[in-house]
This record gives C-alpha cells, sequence and structure tokens, in this order.
C-alpha cells in the first residue's frame, strides 16, 4: 500500500487475496467483493496464497482455516514470518464456531475471525474497518520515517558542528557528571570521549576552581541560584597530564533537561599577548624611571648638597641673600620628594625578589603617614616573588585597594597582609561602610576595573566581598609558579 496514494486513492482499487479450497465459496465470495468494487485474486489453496502474495503483496488476505495440505493457521504464521507480509492485515473466514479455533486465529496473527455463513454487509463492513486500519498504520509508518530521516539527519548536522568546532562543548548534568564532550574536548585536555563520560567535571579543573566549583553546585542545588551561568569568564583548566591552561568559560542551562553546557576557549596565546604587552609597557616605565633617576635625580641631588653649601657660606642671617639661598634650598627639596613620587609610580616595585614586600610596607607606611587612617602590613613569613611583573600587578591591585579603603571607606583601620603557600595571597581589610551592593553602572571610577584587569592578565583570582562585622575584603590571590604550569 503507497501511503503517497492512500489518501487520495479510491478504495475500490485496494487489492484482496482471497484463499479457499472450496471453488463454489471462492468465487461467490470473489464476485460479492468484485462487485464492491475490491481488486480480488481467488485463490484455492494455502501454498498459493503464499506465493501469490510474495509475487504481489495484497493490502488485505481473506483466510479459509480448513484446506488440505496447508490450513489457514500455518499460511498466516507463514505469512507473519515474513518482514515483507507481515503487516497485511488477515481476516479469517472459517466455519469452525469454536473459542478455541478463534483465540488460535487471532493468536497466529489474524485481525478478525469471520464465521460462515457470512454476511455479505458484515465482511464488507469489517474489511472496510480493517483496510482503513491498515492505511492509516501504512501513514503512521511513513510519517515515522519520515521524520526519524529528518530527525537523523539534524542530528548528524549537529554532530558535524560539534565535531569541527575549534572550541570545547561539554555538557554536564546538575551534580557535574560530564554527559557529552566532542572531538575538540579531546584534543585540548588531552583524554579520549570515553575517559570522561561518567566522569565529574572538576576532573578538567586544578585547585581551587576545582573546590569552588563543587561548591558553586551544592549552592546551585539547594537554593536554584545559578552563579557560573554566563559568558567570558576566564578560568584555568587541567589537562589529562597536570599541566594547566587558562580557558574562557561560557555556561548556559538547558533547564527543561537539567543539564548545564559549558563551552571553554583557550586563550594562552591571547594571554602571552597581553602578558607580552605588559611586560614591554613595565620595562619602558622602569627604564624612564631609571633614567629620571640617573639624570635629573642625580642632577637634583647634586644642586642640593652645593645649594647647602652656600647657605653655609652665607650665614643664617636676615639679609636678602640668605633668605633667597633657603627658598631655593626648599625649592630644590621639593622638586626632589615630586620626583621621587614620579619614581615610584614607575618603579612601584623594586626588580629584587623581595620587592613585593618592601613596596607593600612603605604603601603602608605612606596611608599611615597621610594621618586619615591607621595602616598596618603584616607578612609573618617572608614573601619573595621571582617574577617582577607578577609583584608589580600584585602591587598595583593592593595599592589601588588601599587607596579605596582610604577614600571612600570611611575606615578607621587598613590592614595590608601577605602570604604565600601554594598561593600568593594579599588581602586588603578595611574597617569602614562597605561597599554599596547598588548597581554602578553610571559611575565613572576605573579602579575596580583596572584591578580585574591586571589580575587577569596575570591569571590572578580577584574577590571583593563584604568584611566581617564590617567593611570590605578584596583579596588577590596568584597560584605560584604562573599559570602555565608543567606538567605533575
Ligand atoms: N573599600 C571600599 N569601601 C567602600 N566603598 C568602596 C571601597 N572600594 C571601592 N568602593 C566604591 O566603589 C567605587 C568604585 O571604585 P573605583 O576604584 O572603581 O573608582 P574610584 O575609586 O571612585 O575612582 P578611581 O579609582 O578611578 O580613581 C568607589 O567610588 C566607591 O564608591
Ligand atoms: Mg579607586
Amino acid at each position: 500500500m503507497n501511503p503517497e496514494t492512500c489518501h487520495t486513492g479510491p478504495v475500490h482499487l485496494a487489492s484482496i487475496l482471497a484463499v479457499d479450497d472450496a471453488a463454489a465459496n471462492l468465487q461467490v465470495l470473489a464476485g460479492m467483493l468484485k462487485d464492491r468494487g475490491y481488486r480480488v485474486r481467488p485463490v484455492p489453496s494455502g501454498k498459493l496464497a503464499l506465493l501469490a502474495a510474495r509475487r504481489d503483496p495484497p493490502d488485505l488476505i481473506l483466510l479459509d482455516i480448513n484446506m488440505p495440505d496447508m490450513n489457514g493457521f500455518a499460511v498466516c504464521e507463514q505469512l507473519k514470518a515474513d518482514d515483507r507480509l507481515r503487516a497485511i492485515p488477515v481476516i479469517f473466514i472459517s466455519a469452525l464456531t469454536e473459542p478455541l479455533d478463534k483465540i488460535r486465529a487471532f493468536s497466529t496473527g489474524g485481525v478478525d475471525y469471520i464465521t460462515k455463513p457470512f454476511q455479505m454487509e458484515e465482511l464488507h463492513a469489517r474489511v472496510e474497518t480493517h483496510l482503513n486500519l491498515r492505511r492509516l498504520q501504512v501513514e503512521l509508518e511513513y510519517e515515522i520515517e519520515q521524520r526519524t530521516i529528518a530527525l537523523r539527519k539534524s542530528q548528524q548536522q549537529l554532530a558535524a558542528i560539534l565535531h569541527t568546532a575549534a572550541d570545547a562543548i561539554i555538557t554536564i548534568d546538575a551534580m557535574g557528571i560530564i554527559k557529552s564532550v566532542n572531538a575538540a574536548t579531546e584534543r585540548m585536555f588531552g583524554y579520549t570521549a570515553a575517559e570522561l563520560i561518567d566522569q565529574n567535571i572538576t576532573i578538567l579543573m586544578p585547585s581551587p576552581y576545582r573546590e569552588e566549583h563543587d561548591r558553586y553546585l551544592d549552592s546551585y542545588n539547594v537554593t536554584g541560584i545559578k552563579k557560573i551561568i554566563g559568558i567570558g569568564q576566564e578560568v584555568v583548566a587541567r589537562r589529562k597530564n597536570g599541566s594547566t591552561f587558562p580557558v574562557e568559560l561560557a555556561v548556559s542551562a538547558v533547564d527543561h533537561l537539567k543539564l548545564f553546557t559549558g563551552i571553554l576557549r583557550d586563550i594562552t596565546r591571547r594571554k602571552e599577548l597581553e602578558r607580552d604587552v605588559l611586560e614591554i609597557t613595565s620595562r619602558e616605565q622602569r627604564r624612564i624611571g631609571q633614567d629620571l633617576h640617573d639624570s635629573v635625580g642625580q642632577e637634583l641631588t647634586a644642586l642640593n648638597i652645593l645649594a647647602g653649601d652656600l647657605a653655609e657660606c652665607i650665614g643664617t642671617d636676615d639679609s636678602n641673600e640668605s633668605k633667597l639661598v633657603e627658598r631655593i634650598v626648599r625649592g630644590l627639596r621639593r622638586s626632589q620628594k615630586e620626583l621621587r613620587t614620579v619614581m615610584r609610580g614607575l618603579l612601584p616595585v623594586a626588580v629584587d625578589t623581595e620587592g613585593l614586600m618592601a613596596a607593600l610596607s612603605d604603601l603602608a607606611d605612606r596611608i599611615q603617614r597621610e594621618g586619615k587612617v591607621t595602616c598596618t602590613f603584616d607578612c609573618p613569613e617572608p614573601v619573595t616573588v621571582a617574577d617582577n611583573l607578577d609583584a608589580t600587578q600584585v602591587f598595583l591591585i593592593a595599592q589601588e585597594a588601599v587607596y579605596n579603603a582610604a577614600k571612600h571607606a570611611w575606615a578607621n583601620h587598613i590592614r595590608v597582609s601577605l602570604k604565600s603557600d601554594q598561593f600568593l595571597v594579599v588581602h586588603i581589610r578595611d574597617d569602614g561602610v562597605g561597599m554599596s551592593t547598588r548597581p554602578t553602572e553610571n559611575h565613572s571610577g576605573l579602579g575596580l576595573r583596572i584591578m580585574r584587569n591586571r589580575a587577569a592578565i596575570i591569571g590572578a583570582k580577584l574577590n571583593i566581598q563584604p568584611a566581617e562585622p564590617t567593611g570590605t575584603l578584596v583579596t588577590c590571590a596568584l597560584l605560584r609558579g604562573n599559570h602555565e604550569t608543567k606538567p605533575d
């Protein structure tokens, strides 16, 4: 039965195979069905019925039960065993009226049972019903087949897109278990898909992102608040060989499936470029600072000494000359102080490994001397930082946080602390009014944004949170040994 014609095709074209060994019965049955517009093929035995059905499968079979050689049940069983013929509806027509015969007829696969002698109207009604059912079934199967083809095609397209994507695409469930990964994930992390599926996503994260992720998921499962949803977060990822690298992460939630999809882009190259730019800038600043120190700075020092000598020669009387020299000495000292401030901006951290400690201590002293707020520096163990770029950026982040606390917090005390274990950690805590939680879109200050940018460039984690019982706590933590580590 062709589904494309069965909507519109006339019902009287349906083909029926009528099977009965009694020639007279067969003739009557075939004649009556032809009169009602069916295409009928009468056959006198079970074997011929099977041959005819295989050669040209009919839309419906009317099958006598009691026949020599091969009875109707056997014919029906063979029809049902044949993939091509299985779906053709078989209606038994028999003089047998025992319930057991009827049960057997249905159990071998018949769809209906009509007892002889039959009423032509009844037979016609049943034939029509089963032809219609069959037609609907064929339509449905055709529809399912078309949809399956379309679905498979779109799945193949999707798989091809996922497979060829340069970014790693990973889906996890609400418990953080990996459900799917694409080919880029395998390339990026060095695991095969089979090694990743059903593992916790934390397998791809180093500490402390791993512990943080567990906390995010726990909190999401309790509160429903999705903290990690969003684009453009920079995090550190971990390969199978233990090496780590920076990635940009975009996470979206597929709520109805309770799944999260993460897209990860390896930004090692971008980070290297950002770092190079920063390094070149810092180097250039350092050079200008040193030049200033060696030229103008030395000149000023020499002039200061000369002016001091001149003042001594003239003596400390009330003459105009001595007042003039005193003004020159004061002016020179002022210039020297201003030059030092400029140089401190250009050379914030001394290039030796203890420069960060010294610079933070100096910063706290300076704030303390300004006298608006007390400021202490706390560093229980000596901390050395070999990379001056890292040290400088950490210092500048701390400096902005300290200035912010001094400017905005109305604090009594600011505490700067430095410690180092697996991470280099600087805390800046004030006991002031705390930061406003209101959105600050219209805010024109740049400090916080620059702090975040500096942290991102050196791969540090920056956290700004309310302090207990009042005030603000700024934490900057940098994984020691840099963000691009060697394998374990
Ligand atoms: N420790 C703090 N306590 C209270 N408020 C703070 C603190 N740090 C920052 N803020 C608030 O956050 C805002 C943004 O700080 P940000 O450093 O970006 O800008 P700014 O200090 O106003 O200007 P800029 O740093 O560009 O000179 C501040 O204006 C202030 O309202
Ligand atoms: Mg500021």
